[in-house]
């Protein structure tokens, strides 16, 4: 019998919970030896759930038990999840863990504690809740020289992009329908401002190039100022708007990162991944593009990813699992304005005509978009592609007293 204790019972690690018990005999066969709740960290009461005697509020009673062997950390946020999954590590337990938060700010020292003391620190689940992304980029695709991961990171921007693309719905609208429906929290900052994402695609690039990259490295957008006039735009030019992670490898030791909201062509197979599901692209040099896809949130969808983990770690008790990262000072991600994209504009002018001139002038060759019923004074193009920094001195060139930028959205090249 292994023992296990779980820190957190909300909606992941009341599902890990579920799984462990109903899932008993498969898990079972799995590893040969079963899965046991020793205890449940929380400091609410479940007086009717099937663990209720096993709730403990001390966490000291499961770093002192030395029959404990694996724990899931499912309580979300630093703190106190840091200090406690440290602690686990230092004394040599495995610790699973779904919290991106967490392994995006302390990954690299986590890693580094679970060597020292040969246990394994795992997070399947942080990236694309159910869908297998660390394991494949670890394991599976460890042949290649993975040039570039792009994705749909954030189930609760996807629902809202679109609710909007498919019904037209206002931002603001889809974001209340994604509250009502649970998708969203009461406090959508994370989601809607990128950060969510951004900390995802901050995992996966440190896994797949071996260096932690911090949070603040990754340039982060949201989706809070895409309006329908922007989806239409975007179907004019052949393509939707979705909220992408991207990752791509630029020179030797250097990368681009980003996550932004952008235009993604009909024909790239992240167009169609819709409402709450995730897509990631990893693209390999002997694989070519492989695509996962599946549910990137939900209650069992991620325990399905922790409990997984949990029985890598019960099957590497002795011979540790190696996966791993160094530190680093984000000196790999190049500036932002040195980033390529092609961009979207849609402006205002008092004459449009003259707009559309002064665009070819300033930013070359561009992409007229003429949409059915705009207002007389607005315009729409699509620039080639440029480093920021040309596109932010060519834009001041463009702008003036009559004409002025509403939205700038990229190009993705996917
Ligand atoms: N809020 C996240 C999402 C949950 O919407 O994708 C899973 O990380």
């Amino acid at each position: 019998m292994i023992s296990v204790a779980i820190m957190g019972h909300g909606v992941v690690g009341s599902g890990v919970a579920d799984i462990i018990y109903s899932h008993k005999q498969k898990l079972f066969s799995a590893v040969g030896e079963e899965l046991y709740i020793k205890y449940i960290l929380d400091l609410r009461e479940f007086p009717d759930s099937p663990f209720a005697e096993r709730f403990t509020k001390n966490f000291d009673d499961i770093l002192g038990d030395v029959e404990v062997r694996i724990v899931v950390e499912t309580m979300g946020g630093i703190h106190p999840a840091y200090d406690y999954v440290k602690a686990c590590l230092k004394a040599g337990k495995s610790v699973v863990t779904s919290n991106k938060e967490l392994v995006a700010a302390h990954g690299a020292e986590l890693l580094a504690i679970a060597k020292e003391t040969n246990a394994n620190f795992l997070f399947e689940a942080s990236v694309g809740g159910g869908i297998p992304i660390i394991r494949p980029i670890n394991q599976c695709l460890v042949a290649n020289n993975v040039s570039e991961i792009a994705g749909i990171l954030n189930g609760t921007t996807n629902f809202i992009l679109t609710k909007m693309i498919k019904e037209n719905m206002d931002l603001d609208v889809a974001l209340k329908l994604a509250q009502d429906l649970g998708y969203a929290e009461r406090n959508p900052a994370a989601d809607i401002e990128g950060h969510d994402a951004c900390r995802k695609i901050c995992i996966l690039a440190s896994l797949t190039f071996g260096k932690h990259i911090y949070p603040e490295a990754c340039y982060t957008e949201g989706i809070t100022g895409i309006t329908l006039e922007d989806v239409e735009y975007a179907s004019v030019w052949g393509g939707v708007i979705k909220l992408i992670g991207s990752v791509k490898k630029v020179d030797k030791d250097k990368i681009d990162i980003i996550v932004a909201p952008m235009f993604i062509p009909n024909e790239s197979q992240l167009s169609s991944i819709d409402d709450v599901f995730n897509g990631i692209m990893v693209r390999g040099d002997a694989v070519g593009d492989v695509v996962f896809y599946g549910r990137g949130a939900g209650k069992l969808p991620t325990a399905s990813a922790v409990v997984a983990d949990v029985i890598d770690c019960v099957k590497h008790l002795k011979a540790r699992k190696y996966l791993s990262w160094i530190d680093s000072d984000n000196s790999s991600v190049i500036p932002h304005e040195d980033s390529v994209t092609a961009v979207y504009v849609r402006a205002s002018a008092s004459d449009r005509q003259a707009a559309y001139d002064k665009a070819e002038s300033v930013f070359g060759e561009i992409h007229r978009l003429e949409k059915e019923n705009a207002p007389k004074k607005e315009l729409a193009f699509v620039t080639e592609p440029m480093t920021v920094k040309e596109f932010t001195e060519k834009l001041k060139e463009f702008e003036s007293d009559e004409i002025k930028a509403e939205s700038l959205i990229r190009i993705g090249d996917l």
